[in-house]
């Protein structure tokens, strides 16, 4: 790999200079290990990009991507199906919270985001309240990278370059100092949930569309919402007739130790988006499942039958390699009973995370099914260099964790054994002693 050029391609939110040095290139994937071009095994200590649960190179997934290449590689999306997309559709609304009954197909989680918001906005304007337009946010909320979703998420940082959004407002984030070191769920914070009041007396609920939480944040460093909290939320957009949107791109599919966030935490939603875990990572897929009620409104609000209900879509929604991956994977996390085996095993990975809690630099834990984030403390003006030395340091020793602001995060794959998972912790640890010494 020596003589690659690696000069043409801008890597995706990568430190492209620090990469370029000192690259880490990953060649190859199987069960719970990547391989480097160095030929080392790298335990896979985020699932990829919290995509890959059930382990890498799973055959059953390759083979009905194969397959399916062999016979219909791709087919027109727009006024034209293929029966691979409503199967799929069929099982989403099986594993998903029942209620939550219709399925439109995008190709990532970003274009999902941006799909559900004109998804809200459409429905309302439908309905004959066209002034619902604003949404409402959280802070430290992470919703992709496309307008829409960069509008309603939280992260300064991913938003300063960038100029104007949709319009949306935001309510705090959960993050408090009284809850450092919860285990699952934190017990204060449900109050927050009350700062919606606020923003509804700010804006008028007449001009708010929807609320856009993440059940359980996953890149601002795994934050599981506190006791009460999503309930309260779910209240007050009751009370107000506010859509309430779940953004359930990392929580969707077992993460939490349950097919969705909303499961886990009792609480539905009239719209979620999934990604991610859909397809186990294999190709690009996403989501939004909503409420019938919302789709038969724009059915409803369509005009004559040939005209087209909800202008939009993408060229790959609905790709059949995409669907029969989605279908090969969904499958086999119900066969092998991975989302139970996240619940069994969460209260092992929760032990062991917390055993970080006397590591060096360690200022807080928060841990929730198979997902756990550690925050470190700074160096002076610069929060972003601690995660990522550890991140390093933690690859060079081979394994992968992410790093993100003051963070890093794990979220080991569903198949993972005890002694991998205490492996991964081993490492974490080992690598703070080590930043602390040097
Ligand atoms: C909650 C949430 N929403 C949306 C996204 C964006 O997904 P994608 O990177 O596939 O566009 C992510 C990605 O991490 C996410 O965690």
């Amino acid at each position: 790999m020596n003589d690659l050029d690696l000069s043409a391609h801008w890597m995706p939110f990568t430190a492209n200079r620090q990469f370029k040095k000192n690259p880490r290139l990953l060649v190859k994937g199987e069960g719970v290990h990547y391989t480097d071009a160095e030929g080392r095994k790298i335990f896979d200590g985020l699932s990829g990009l919290w995509t890959c649960g059930a382990g890498h190179g799973r055959k059953e997934i390759n083979e009905a991507i194969t397959s399916q290449l062999n016979t219909l590689d791709y087919s027109p999306g727009f006024q034209f199906g293929h029966p691979l997309s409503f199967e799929l559709a069929n099982k989403v609304v099986e594993l998903t919270p029942s209620g939550l009954d219709k399925v439109f197909f995008t190709d990532s989680g970003s274009e999902t985001i941006d799909t559900v918001l004109k998804m809200a906005r459409g429905y309302w304007r439908n309905k004959g309240q066209p002034s619902k337009t604003k949404f409402i946010g959280r802070h430290k909320g992470y919703h992709g990278v496309n307008f829409g979703g960069l509008g309603v998420g939280g992260i300064g940082f991913n938003r300063k370059l960038f100029g104007q959004t949709v319009e949306a407002d935001h309510i705090p984030h959960t993050v408090l100092e009284e809850n450092k070191f919860s285990r699952g769920m934190p017990e204060n914070g449900a109050h927050l949930a009350d700062e919606l009041e606020e923003l509804v007396l700010l804006h008028d609920a007449s001009n708010i569309a929807a609320v856009v939480v993440e059940p359980m944040s996953g890149t601002s460093g795994v934050l599981p919402p506190p006791r009460g909290y999503l309930d309260r939320l779910r209240q007050i957009c009751d009370k107000h007739d506010i859509l309430l949107i779940f953004d359930e791109v990392i929580t969707g599919f077992g993460r939490m130790g349950s097919y969705s966030g909303a499961e886990e935490f009792g609480v539905m939603p009239d719209m979620m988006t999934v990604a991610k875990q859909i397809t186990n990572g294999a190709i690009p897929l996403g989501a939004v499942v909503v409420k019938s009620e919302i789709y038969d409104i724009f059915v409803e609000s369509g005009g004559p039958d040939y005209m087209v209900e909800f202008p939009h879509g993408y060229t790959y929604s609905a790709h059949p390699v995409a669907c029969a991956a989605g279908i090969a994977a969904l499958d086999l996390l119900v066969r092998e009973d991975l989302v139970q085996r996240v619940k069994e095993m969460s209260s092992f990975f929760e032990e062991s995370i917390h055993t970080l809690r006397s590591a060096p630099f360690v200022t807080d834990i928060r841990n929730y099914g198979f997902a756990g984030g550690i925050s470190l403390e700074h160096y002076p003006g610069e929060p972003l260099r601690r995660p990522f030395e550890l991140g390093v340091k933690c690859f060079e020793k081979g394994y992968y964790v992410r790093w993100g602001g003051d963070t890093v995060q794990l979220a080991p794959p569903f198949v993972s054994t005890k002694d991998q998972i205490d492996s991964l912790i081993n490492v974490v640890g080992e690598s703070l002693n080590e930043l602390a010494k040097s």
